[in-house]
C-alpha cells in the first residue's frame, strides 16, 4: 500500500516562485537495477564470453515461455527487430505498410529503411490506437503490411485488426515496444499477428540498457530473423569460436548487424524473473494516480476491456486545454522546475518534419492524433519509485494542474 499524502495542491508551484516539490530531480522512465542485476552483468562480464552466447540463448528461452511463443530472437534495439522482421516477411520497395500516426519515429523509420512505404493513419480518441475503421480509410492497393503499436502496453484490438488483415490479404507485425505483459482475449499478444517486436531500452518494462527482441510461432521466419541479425551468415554462426569447435559459417543473404550481447541478456534475465511482481507495483501506482487525479481538469487513462491486460508502461495524462491557463510544454516546464521529469508520448509521426514533408501531410487529415499530441504528458510510472516518490509526483501535478487550472 502506498501512503496518503495530505494535498498541498494549494501551495505555490516552483513556477511561481514557491519552494519544489523535490530537491532530488525525479528522471523520467527510471529503471529499477537492483543487486541481483548487476551481480549477473559482472559474472558475465568475467566470465570471458560477453558477446552473442549462452546468456543470450537464455533469454530468447526464458522470455519465450513468458510470452507463450515458439521463438524470441533477441537483438539490440526494437528498430531492428521491426526493421528485420520486415524484411524477413519480404516487404520491400514498392510495398506500403500501415502505421499508427501516435507512435516513436522508430515504427515508420524502420518501414523506410526496408524499403518500403509507411502509411499513416488516424486513431481512436479513446484507445489512441488505430482500428479497422483507420486501417481502412488508409489502405492502399500496395498495402502488404500493418503495424499495430500497443500503445503504452494496452492491447491493440487484435480480434478486430487480425480480421482486417485477413481480408486485406496483408501481414501483420505488432510494435509491441511498451507490451510484454500485454494480452489481447486472454492470450498475450506476442502469438496474434506474424511477428511481435520488443524494445529493452532504458525507460521500458525490462531493459538491457538498449535492446530489443523479435517473436514469433513461425519457424521459417524465425530462421531467417536469426540470420539477418548477423550479417545474414548461416545459422549458429555466433558459435564460431565456442568451446565446441572451429566452424566455417557461411554468408547465405544480406544481412545486418544487430544480435544482443550476452551481457545485456545477463541484465535482462534476473528482470523477467521479477516482471510480475514489478506489474502489481505499476498498477497500485496507477491506481493511486487515477484516485489522485479525478478532480482535476485532465482525463486519466482509459480502462481497457475485462478479457485484455495493459503493461501500464505510460501512464498519460490528456489535459483539459479548455479549462487550462497553459499549454502543454508550459505544464511540462512547470513540473520540470518541481523536480519531476515528464515525456510526451507522443507528437505524432504526421507532425515530424521528416514524415510531414515527405507525404505532405497535414494536422487536420489525422484531427485525433493532433488533439493528443497537443495534450499529452506522461508522468514518472516505474517500480523503482518510492512511496515517497509516487507521493511527490501526485503533488506536484496537483500543484501545477490547480494553478493554472481556470
Ligand atoms: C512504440 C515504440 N516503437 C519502437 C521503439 C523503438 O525502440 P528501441 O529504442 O528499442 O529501438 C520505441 C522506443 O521507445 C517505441 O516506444
Amino acid at each position: 500500500m502506498l501512503a496518503t499524502t495530505t494535498t498541498t495542491a494549494a501551495r505555490r508551484p516552483a513556477t511561481a516562485g514557491g519552494t519544489p516539490v523535490r530537491g532530488e530531480y525525479l528522471t523520467f522512465g527510471r529503471p529499477h537495477l537492483d543487486e541481483v542485476a548487476i551481480d549477473e552483468v559482472l559474472k558475465t562480464l568475467r566470465s570471458g564470453w560477453i558477446g552473442t552466447g549462452p546468456k543470450t540463448a537464455q533469454f530468447e528461452a526464458e522470455l519465450a515461455a513468458y510470452l507463450g511463443v515458439k521463438h524470441v530472437v533477441a537483438v539490440n534495439s526494437c528498430t531492428a527487430a521491426l526493421h528485420i522482421s520486415l524484411v524477413a516477411a519480404g516487404i520491400g520497395p514498392g510495398d506500403d505498410v500501415l502505421v499508427p500516426a501516435m507512435t516513436f519515429v522508430a515504427t515508420a523509420n524502420a518501414v523506410l529503411h526496408a524499403g518500403a512505404r509507411p502509411v499513416l493513419c488516424d486513431v481512436d480518441p479513446v484507445s489512441q490506437m488505430a482500428t479497422s475503421a483507420h486501417l481502412a480509410a488508409a489502405v492502399t492497393p500496395h498495402t502488404q503490411a500493418i503495424v499495430p503499436v500497443h500503445f503504452a502496453g494496452r492491447a491493440a484490438d487484435m480480434t478486430d485488426i487480425l480480421d482486417f488483415a485477413w481480408r486485406k490479404g496483408c501481414l501483420v507485425i505488432n510494435d509491441a515496444a511498451h507490451a510484454i505483459e500485454t494480452r489481447h482475449a486472454g492470450r498475450n499478444i506476442s502469438g496474434q499477428g506474424a511477428m511481435s517486436c520488443y524494445s529493452f531500452y532504458p525507460t521500458k518494462n525490462l531493459t538491457t540498457g538498449e535492446g530489443g527482441a523479435v517473436a514469433t510461432d513461425d519457424d521459417a521466419l524465425a530462421d531467417r530473423l536469426r540470420m539477418l541479425r548477423l550479417h545474414g551468415l548461416s545459422a549458429d554462426a555466433w558459435k564460431r569460436y565456442s568451446d565446441t569447435g572451429f566452424k566455417h559459417y557461411e554468408a547465405v543473404a544480406l544481412g545486418f548487424k544487430c544480435n544482443m550481447t550476452d551481457v545485456q541478456a545477463s541484465l535482462g534475465l534476473p528482470q523477467l524473473a521479477r516482471i510480475e511482481e514489478w506489474s502489481r507495483r505499476r498498477m497500485s501506482i496507477w491506481t493511486r494516480y487515477n484516485e489522485a487525479f479525478a478532480t482535476l481538469p485532465v482525463t486519466t487513462p482509459a480502462g481497457w476491456p475485462a478479457a485484455d491486460r495493459h503493461a501500464l508502461h505510460l501512464y498519460t495524462l490528456m489535459l483539459d486545454l479548455d479549462r487550462l491557463s497553459a499549454n502543454r510544454d508550459t505544464i511540462a516546464h512547470a513540473l520540470h522546475l518541481e523536480g519531476v521529469g515528464t515525456g510526451v508520448h507522443y507528437r505524432g509521426l504526421h507532425l515530424q518534419p521528416l514524415y510531414r514533408d515527405r507525404y505532405n501531410l497535414r494536422p487536420e487529415m489525422f484531427p485525433t492524433a493532433s488533439r493528443i499530441s497537443a495534450q499529452t504528458l506522461s508522468i514518472p510510472l516505474s517500480p523503482a519509485l518510492s512511496d515517497r516518490d509516487v507521493d511527490d509526483v501526485t503533488e506536484a501535478v496537483q500543484r501545477v494542474l490547480t494553478h493554472f487550472a481556470r
